[in-house]
């Protein structure tokens, strides 16, 4: 996959900024903790498993030039930085998954000195990087199974290269379909109110030479009632114990609709995706984003100024609308993900 999202570039952070796509090509390189929770925070770097990696890269960042001279001193700048990048964004469970394995590594090196735990954290988050992408490809070939050829798949949000360290987890099972020379279709909706959609999912689907063609949210409904969509496949940013599963605003609607109209609806995620502390949906935090998201686009006002806006970031789709759920270790109806442990 030619999308570098994020990678690890001489002491430094480098990632393409999401915020600008279509229109520009743009790759931003951060040094400081704090700008880097700001590219978080603003989405230039997005998408819950590119998050458990930015997590990783942004707890070394944090720490790499501590002046901490033992374990203890060390651990509280740690300490700090974890919290610090943790409050950056709340649903994607990835990106506390990856803080957690940072702070793991810290741990299990007690016994060393603190340049031998910062080599260690680098080499951890190296590891991070890796596994997404061997996670990517093992996610796509499970998928892959299920598409037919001349399945015509409706997506939502971005779940591709750009929200991953490799080959994507929805989009990952597309382009592995397609390497297998199946012939396939996809329908991207547009994703109100960022516009992941639009921006994003159709920029790197047109790069690979995918049948893509972009509707707005609320044709879904209209786009399955005329019987073009044979399969939903989306991507997940934290999945409860007993299947339900958070993803971007606008998927638990496409998964009525896709029960509705008895279309199978998939969500791929890996492993790290899912929650196992959490019994079910409702326990899942949901990001609130500012107004301005939807009162504006791309900073052109289109609702009156001063107008109130609800601004949620993610929903939750019941398990019992998600047909199955496919992760690196295999297809799980959704009330066996729990075995999965
Ligand atoms: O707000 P975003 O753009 O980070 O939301 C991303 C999504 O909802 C994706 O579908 C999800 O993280 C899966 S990405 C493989």
């Amino acid at each position: 996959m030619a999308i570098a999202t994020i990678k690890w570039d001489n002491g430094a952070i480098k990632i393409i900024d999401q915020t600008l796509l279509p229109n520009k090509l743009v790759y931003l390189k951060f040094k400081d903790l704090k700008g880097f929770w700001h590219a978080i925070k603003k989405l230039q770097v997005r998408g819950a498993p590119a998050l458990g990696v930015a997590a990783a890269y942004g707890a070394y960042l944090g720490i790499q030039n501590s002046r901490a001279k033992n374990y203890n001193g060390f651990m509280r700048d740690l300490g700090k930085v974890i919290k610090f990048l943790g409050s950056a964004r709340p649903t994607a469970v990835n990106l506390f998954w990856g803080l957690d394995r940072m702070r793991a590594v810290a741990v299990k090196n007690k016994d060393k000195n603190v340049a031998a735990i910062k080599k260690a954290m680098l080499s951890e988050a190296h590891r991070v990087f890796e596994e997404d992408r061997a996670i990517c490809r093992r996610m796509a070939d499970h998928g892959a199974r299920l598409i037919k050829n001349s399945d015509v798949i409706l997506t939502h949000c971005n779940a591709g290269a750009l929200a991953t360290a490799d080959y994507g987890t929805a989009l990952g099972v597309v382009y592995r379909a397609k390497e297998q020379g199946k012939r396939i279709k996809v329908y991207a909706d547009e994703t109100r109110p960022l516009l992941q959609g639009a921006r994003l999912t159709a920029w790197e689907l047109m790069r690979e030479g995918i049948d893509v063609t972009l509707i707005c949210d609320n044709m879904a409904a209209h786009v399955m009632g005329q019987g073009k969509i044979t399969k939903v496949i989306v991507g997940a940013d934290r999945i409860a114990r007993n299947g339900d599963t958070a993803n971007k605003i606008g998927t638990y609607g496409v998964a009525v609709l896709a029960k509705y109209h008895k279309i199978p609806f998939y969500v791929v995620a890996p492993v790290s995706t899912i929650d196992f502390s959490l019994e079910n949906g409702r326990q899942i935090p949901i990001e609130e984003r500012g107004s301005d998201e939807i009162t504006t686009i791309q900073g052109r006002r289109i609702a009156p100024k001063g107008v109130a806006a609800y601004c949620p970031a993610f929903d939750v789709t019941p398990s019992r609308l998600i047909t199955a759920i496919v992760t690196e270790k295999g297809v799980f109806k959704p009330d066996e993900i729990k075995r999965i442990r």
